[in-house]
């Protein structure tokens, strides 16, 4: 079968790869200003062929580059794994004020979760070579409760243990984010200390 993103591959690597840099680049500025390092780790993908087929076809979109690049914007996707709420929020601005993409949609699951319980700070660029990029800010903690609410999801659960199931996810959710605010907590005692 034919590329989904056809000869457009290549560029959209480089997209990637340089703003995968540019982060790098915000993240040693942060650590030198704080003498902490702000991120745990980056992770850079190009959605998969076959994902990217399966999300046009549940969208009802054709299956072309346009649609793909176009028409949906999470074709590339960045990942910032951050180890405070506040490195989250600080690199949320730093990235919204470079000025070679435009910031074209934010959402904040943190402050406003899902009623799942999934959290994340969510930015949708579009960059000069005109590709979207789909930037997903997180936590240890967010991305450990995602990374397993995602693994669950392929398990098909007993119908009887479904709402227990989800209600115990959310608990779990709800509890990381309360070690987050608390963990923040701690961090800034230190932090206040030595000043
Ligand atoms: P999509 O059609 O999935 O792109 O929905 P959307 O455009 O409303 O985007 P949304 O912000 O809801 O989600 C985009 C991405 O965030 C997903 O592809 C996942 O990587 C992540 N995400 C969103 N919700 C959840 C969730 O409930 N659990 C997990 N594990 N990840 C989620
Ligand atoms: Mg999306």
């Amino acid at each position: 079968m034919e590329d989904i993103y056809g000869n457009h591959r290549d560029r959209m690597q480089e997209t990637l790869d340089q703003l995968v840099s540019r982060v790098k680049t915000l993240r040693e500025e942060m650590s030198q200003q704080t003498e902490f390092d702000p991120i745990e780790h980056i992770l850079a993908r190009i959605k998969s062929d076959q994902s990217m087929r399966d999300k046009l076809r549940r969208k009802g979109l054709p299956q072309t580059a346009e649609a793909a690049l176009f028409q949906l914007h999470d074709a590339l996707g960045v990942r910032i794994v951050c180890g405070f709420l506040s490195d989250v929020y600080e690199m949320r601005d730093r990235i919204a004020a470079q000025t070679d993409y435009t910031v074209v949609e934010e959402r904040d699951y943190i402050r406003q979760a899902k009623p799942n319980g999934y959290r994340s700070y969510h930015m949708i660029l579009r960059t000069q070579a005109g590709y979207y990029v789909e930037v997903q800010l997180r936590t240890i903690s967010m991305d450990t409760w995602a990374a397993l609410e995602h693994h669950l999801q392929y398990k098909k659960p007993h119908v009887g243990n479904q709402r227990l199931i989800v209600q115990e996810l959310k608990r779990c959710a709800d509890e990381l984010a309360s070690t987050d605010v608390s963990m923040q907590t701690i961090r800034d005692m230190i932090l206040n200390e030595r000043d």
